[in-house]
């Protein structure tokens, strides 16, 4: 399996910055995606631009949301097929600034993934629990709950996808610089990549840690042997940063 670098560029950089990065780069980032599959994640607005860019490279480019409903009189959404029609072949879902800012549910995270399978797009399901958890020993337990409803409705779906990406985001870790310790996140993917065959059993799973992934702490992290890629924030958006996290 591929490692997988995600870059969630949130709303870091405006449409323009967004162009000049690919512009600026291009030749880099092809080279960079030889050996590893790069994703870029812009806004709504630079996402077409950008795909039809990166329409014969092979850098993929991935949406930050969906909708969760198929068409309709929804103001302000973007759908997967409008996403699958500009050439996107990833889409965040569940991400916590979403469930926190956008009262993302897992009702709505279920809608949105049925509806990626759907139109081909590989969802990325994000999971983490708050500071409060993890010193209260509750990891597993959250992790369990976010996740296993929505496995268990993918389970339900008729989908010849038959792959999944989950990254695992402890909400203390976004952009703050921490990250938990190595033992620690060796547990935590080891119970992942124990858990989701029990519901998917014949889904093949790509595990993604994401939070403060950096250059000086990319190669610690890599040395988890659960962890197929990175899901990342801050980071991504200045080039160097971002292709020493994959050179590394
Ligand atoms: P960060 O963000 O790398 O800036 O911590 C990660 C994310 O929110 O996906």
């Amino acid at each position: 399996m591929k490692y997988i670098y995600i870059a969630n560029w949130k709303m870091n950089l405006s449409f323009t910055q967004s162009i000049d990065f690919c512009e600026d780069n291009f030749i880099l980032l092809q080279e960079l995606s030889n050996n590893a599959t790069v994703v870029l994640c812009p806004s709504f607005v630079a996402l077409a631009s950008l795909a039809t860019k990166l329409k014969n490279s092979s850098i993929a480019i991935g949406a930050q949301n969906c909708s969760e409903y198929e068409t309709g009189a929804y103001t302000g959404e973007v759908s997967a097929l409008s996403l699958a029609q500009v050439g996107t072949a990833y889409c965040i879902v569940g991400h916590s600034e979403q469930r926190m800012y956008h009262n993302e549910t897992t009702e709505k995270i279920i809608k949105k993934i049925k509806l990626l399978y759907h139109y081909n797009i590989n969802p990325v399901l994000c999971i983490g629990e708050t500071y409060d958890d993890l010193i209260n020993n509750q990891t597993h337990t959250v992790l369990a709950n976010q996740l296993t409803p929505i496995l268990i409705a993918i389970a339900q779906e008729k989908n010849d996808k038959k792959n999944i990406i989950v990254a695992y985001e402890p909400l203390w870790s976004i952009g703050t610089g921490m990250i938990p310790e190595p033992q620690q996140l060796v547990t935590i993917f080891a119970y992942l990549a124990q858990l989701i065959p029990t519901i998917l059993p014949d889904y093949s799973v790509q595990l993604l840690y994401g939070g403060s992934v950096q250059k000086n702490n990319s190669v610690t992290l890599k040395k988890n042997p659960y962890i197929n890629g990175f899901l990342i924030g801050n980071a991504s958006i200045n080039f160097k940063e971002f292709s020493a996290i994959i050179i590394n």
